[in-house]
Formats: structure tokens, sequence, C-alpha cells
């Protein structure tokens, strides 16, 4: 593993823990001390097509994901906790899904059903799409469209895309090695229109929110009620959607998640002192924050730019 800074004196875990980390996240995980962390908070790729994630198959990022969860078992202590921040995959193409058409009923240029069209060739058999047109006033391709129902958005080329829901993979590959889904939040953002090329024309929703999964560790979890004030325990402590703006420049980095997101996990979900980790760091929002807020705290992330500006903002913090 290559440290890329160390900030601040340690506590315990010298050697392990207030750094930037650049590698791959599971061989970094598998040489931390066993037993050693509170709560381990990270937002993976999302197998969207982000840059970082363009060469992988799907197999390759489930492979990850599985991998790092698996970690986790070993390093996470007795009670301790790990929140994933991920949403569903809205438009997962897949090649063995039947193709589904829609069929855009207002704003059509021509009349002319496609039950008129069954009905003029059941009187007319022999009449071909052509002489069909002429018969029903409308063009041939009118007619052929109403026949073949290919007046499809989204192209019947193209291969047809499902929403995958994350949340059961991580579920049972966490089980798989002794971490149980302990609680969920939706963290409701604002719309992400850029991603949303569906919503108009086919009932698919605009992309506007994403999960919070926590797992934990089975062993005694410490609950301590003034970790947070009475006010915040009623505003977002006990409530299961969490309304916070998405970050909306991209220049630290393509996909961070606000700073306010983590604040929540980290007060929630760790002891003051307590140790933070996040394998998939990007811009440091994670160790930013659990520094800011007197936890020791580790990131880990492979690609030199992030590690860069995560070292650069977490030594900054305040
Ligand atoms: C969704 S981003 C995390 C963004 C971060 N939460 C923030 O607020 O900036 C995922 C990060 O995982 C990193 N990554 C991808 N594969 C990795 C791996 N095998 N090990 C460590 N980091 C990896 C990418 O470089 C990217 O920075």
């Amino acid at each position: 593993m290559q440290a890329a800074a160390l900030a601040g004196p340690a506590r315990h875990h010298e050697t392990a823990y207030n750094q930037i980390v650049r590698g791959d996240a599971r061989s970094v995980l598998r040489n931390l001390p066993g037993g050693s962390v509170d709560l381990s908070f990270w937002s993976p790729p999302y197998f969207v097509g982000k840059s970082y994630e363009r060469d992988w198959s799907f197999s390759d990022w489930q492979q990850l994901l599985q991998d790092v969860i698996s970690c986790h078992a070993h390093i996470l202590r007795e009670g301790g906790f790990m929140a994933v921040n991920i949403g569903d995959i809205l438009c997962f193409p897949d090649e063995s899904m039947p193709r589904y058409q829609a069929n855009n009923i207002r704003g059509k240029v021509n009349s002319v059903t496609r039950e008129q069209v069954l009905e003029a060739r059941r009187r007319h058999p022999d009449a071909n799409r052509k002489e069909l047109g002429r018969l029903l006033g409308c063009s041939e391709q009118t007619v052929q469209r109403r026949l073949e129902n290919n007046n499809v958005r989204g192209g019947k080329h193209q291969t047809p895309t499902k929403v995958l829901l994350t949340g059961c993979m991580l579920a049972e590959w966490a089980e798989q090695v002794g971490l149980y889904l302990y609680d969920r939040r939706i963290w409701h953002k604002d719309p992400c229109w850029a991603n949303s090329r569906w919503h108009s024309n086919s009932y698919r929703a605009v992309d506007e929110f994403e999960h919070v999964y926590i797992f934990v560790k089975p062993g005694i979890v410490e609950y301590d009620r003034q970790r947070l004030s009475d006010d915040e325990w009623s505003e977002w402590g006990s409530r299961g959607v969490w309304q916070i703006p998405s970050v909306r420049r991209n220049c630290r980095h393509e996909a961070e998640f606000p700073e306010e997101l983590a604040a929540r996990v980290i007060r929630l979900l760790s002891p003051e002192g307590g140790t933070v980790i996040d394998p998939f760091v990007g811009s440091g929002t994670t160790t930013f924050v659990a520094k800011a807020l007197d936890r020791q705290w580790l990131g880990i992330d492979m690609d030199s730019n992030a590690v860069a500006t995560a070292v650069e903002r977490t030594h900054a913090s305040w």
C-alpha cells in the first residue's frame, strides 16, 4: 500500500489511520488491523459508465463490491457499521430481456390506429402496405409502424433496459460474510435531469434519490442518545428520508457526495474518537468530515488525482 499523506497525531493504530492511501481498496483493507473500524462509509462506483469504471464488465463490478464487503467482516469491530451509499441502476441493459415497446398515444402525426390497419388488412388481404395506406389515407410508413409497433422510443435495435436493484445484491453479499442489513435511509437529492432521458415519454421517474444501506457486524452496538440533540433526532436522526441537495459542481470529483450526508452518517453511527474509513474516498468527503468531527480516519482510492484532492482537502479541514 502506498501512503499518500499522514496527518495529525494518531490516537491508536498509528501506522494504519489518519492517512489517504492510494491503492485498490481490496488490498488495502486486507492489511488493516482486525476489529479496528467503528464505521466504514462509502459510495462505490455505480456501474453507470463513469470514467473510473468505463472498462469494467458487470461481473468485474460485482466482484469488486463483493470483495470489498467481505473485507469488512474482519476489520469492523463487533457492533460496528458499514454504511453504503448507492443508487439503483436505472437503465441497466439486458440482452436477454424481451423487448418492451412504448406507444405514445398523444401527438401522433397521423390518427390512424393499429386496429384500423388490422381491419383494413382483414378486408383486403392481398393489398400491400402502400395500397392499405391509400385506403386509410395515410403513408405506407404509418401502416408499417402500426403493424410492427416499431415507432418505439429507445429504438427497436437498442438493447432494452430495466431497473436493477442494488440493495438486494449488497445484502446478499453482506450476509455471506456475517454482516446484516440493520437499517436503510433514502437520500432525497434534487432531480438529476441529465440522467433522465426517459422520464417524459415513458413514465420513468427522474433520478432523484439514492440509498444508504447500513449493515452491522453482530456484537454490542453502543447507543448514545447524546450524540445528537433532541431536534436533530427528530429532524433527521430518526427519519427514513433525508433531504440533502446533491453536489452540483463537478470540479472536485465527478461523483462527490455532500458533506452533510457524510456528517449525518458519521455522527449517527460512530463515537467521537472512533475510527471511520472510506475505501472509495474520491475527493475525500468522508475523511474531511470525519477529521472535523474528531474521528480517526482513513481514505483509500486507486486514482491518483482523487488521492491528491482528498489529501489536500482533508488536511485543510477545520
Ligand atoms: C463514487 S466515487 C466516490 C466519491 C466520494 N464519495 C466523494 O465524495 O468524492 C468512487 C471512487 O472509487 C474509486 N475506485 C474505483 N475502484 C476502486 C478500487 N478498486 N479501489 C479503490 N478505489 C476505487 C474511484 O476512483 C472513485 O474515486
